[in-house]
């Protein structure tokens, strides 16, 4: 079944950090596909900027390469190639320099389009990038800045650089993105809870004992040691990724899909997130780091092996945590929230356990009764799963066995599931911020995270040691065990 397409008006796009992985790996080919797929006009004109000198033949034949590499093979017909990369463009500029020459950008972009400014770079250069944009006379009313997570390192450096940004641009003109809110299965959470009355009448206290939250990598830092080892896991997954899911997951009924009221509603859930003390962070949180180990039957070099540099490093490559949301819902159900490099899958999912019932009166020796669950699975494979008991089929005795109802999105919509960066980038140039981070989501998420940070950086311990292609120190599992509960495991 074919997604209808509607349309968006020829825009201008121009991407700082053009010649970057993010651009390269993701930006360019989600492009490729809103154009292949009619969705963006064939007079769209992509701008590449980076400070290094080059032609435009020269970044189109970058960017073929990059289509090359990202784009499934049978979706790159020559003809589209072409036309789309009649469509880049590149203007060298070092754009947080204030004695840039911004001439050749100021000439080719058309005052009366949309221009969407996505600046793929480093945020500290965030805030001077936009005060040339601004001093240049770039920024116009139908102008808009993406800015990729992280927004900071910490609240005070969020706060700046939204301080930098908010000088130059409105906040509706400004979209922070977080790619996990493009995925699919994301928005389908919003469809899920709110288009169904069943499940919303079960999203409580009273019926969910917990919620589990797991964003599993295979990868290692994969060349981005740099970035990665002042970032951490905390801040590259925890502080956005995974509190956003959780935002969606935990918030109330919005009273529309507008832009502001879903973030409302996500900005109460963060707001209602318990602090975790100095003196909890050991009991609460578990940091690990990968060492040497085996992924998919493949050796791999532990962490500091692929930094390729310093000899020891304390950065968390992995962290599990149980978190609280202080509502009248959630009362007593807590989250619990991992995710780490060097896992033996990649998998992210969400999984709602349900309480189990007061006492069985099936006798334990026909099967034993497992807690319904009902688990959304993101990637891979999209979809959603509730878990049950149901009587084995046939004669000889009833005996109990935990069952699925299975719903796979690609078997069930049978279509190719967009890459999230394609659905944000169209959001960006329809001026829809329902699925980007606000200010103040932003910052509330920080002011959780950052004493999670201060505590592991006031102790003298280092991460625990967990070999690659395990779920991570034991630690983690003697976190949710000590509740009497177990992390659900995925299935491959
Ligand atoms: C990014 C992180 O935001 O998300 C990366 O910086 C991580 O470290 C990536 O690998 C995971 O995204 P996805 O879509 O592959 O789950």
């Amino acid at each position: 079944m074919a997604a209808k397409i509607i349309p968006v008006p020829p825009f201008d796009c121009v991407v700082f950090g053009a010649t970057g992985d993010l651009t390269l790996r993701k930006l360019l080919p989600a492009l490729y596909y809103r154009f292949r797929d009619g969705q963006m006009p064939p007079e769209t004109r992509i701008f590449g900027s980076a400070r290094s000198t080059l032609s435009d033949e020269a970044y189109r034949d970058r960017a073929k390469q990059a289509l090359t590499k990202h784009v499934a093979a049978p979706d790159l017909e020559p003809e589209n190639v072409a036309r789309f990369l009649s469509m880049v463009f590149y203007i060298p500029i070092d754009a947080a320099n204030e004695n840039a020459d911004w001439t050749a950008m100021y000439k080719a972009l058309d005052p009366m389009r949309v221009r969407v400014f996505y600046l793929a770079t480093s945020p500290d250069l965030y805030g001077p990038i936009c005060r040339n944009l601004k001093t240049h006379d770039l920024v116009t009313s139908r102008a808009r800045v993406v800015l990729e997570k992280p927004i900071g390192h910490d609240l005070e450096s969020a706060r700046a650089i939204n301080d930098q940004v908010g000088a130059v641009f409105e906040e509706a003109q400004t979209f922070r993105i977080d790619h996990y809110l493009g995925k699919e299965t994301v928005q389908n959470l919003l469809a899920l809870r709110f288009a169904n009355s069943i499940f919303e009448r079960l999203w409580t206290a009273d019926v969910i004992d917990h919620v589990q939250i797991t964003v599993g990598e295979t990868v290692g830092v994969e060349g981005r040691g740099g970035y990665y080892d002042h970032s951490g896991a905390l801040r590259d997954m925890v502080q956005n990724h995974i509190l956003q899911l959780l935002c969606l997951v935990a918030m109330e009924p919005p009273v529309s899909l507008e832009a502001d009221r879903v973030r409302d509603e996500k900005l109460k859930v963060l707001r209602a997130l318990r602090p975790i003390a100095p003196h909890e962070a050991t009991s609460l949180t578990v940091r690990g780091q990968y060492g040497a180990g085996a992924v998919d039957g493949k050796p791999v070099p532990g962490y500091i092996a692929d930094l390729n540099g310093p000899e020891s490093s304390q950065t968390e490559t992995f962290v599990a945590l149980k978190a609280e949301v202080r509502t009248w819902r959630w009362a007593n159900v807590p989250f619990y929230l991992r995710t780490g490099k060097r896992l033996p899958q990649k998998v992210s999912e969400i999984v709602l356990q349900f309480r189990t019932h007061p006492f069985s009166i099936f006798p334990a020796e026909i099967g034993e009764s497992q807690p319904n669950r009902l688990i959304i699975r993101l990637q891979p494979e999209e979809g959603m799963r509730l878990e049950m008991m149901t009587k084995e089929p046939g004669p000889g005795g009833l005996r109990l066995r935990p069952t699925g109802l299975d719903i796979s999105f690609e078997k069930t919509f049978g279509m190719r599931y967009p890459d999230a960066y394609e659905r944000l980038l169209m959001d960006t140039v329809r001026g829809n911020a329902t699925l980007f981070m606000r200010r103040d989501e932003v910052e509330a998420a920080w002011s959780w995270a950052e004493p999670i940070l201060d505590a592991w950086a006031a102790r003298p311990e280092a991460p625990r040691p967990y070999a690659a292609g395990s779920w991570g120190p034991t630690a983690a599992i003697a976190l949710i065990e000590r509740d009497g509960r177990t992390w659900h495991e995925a299935m491959g």
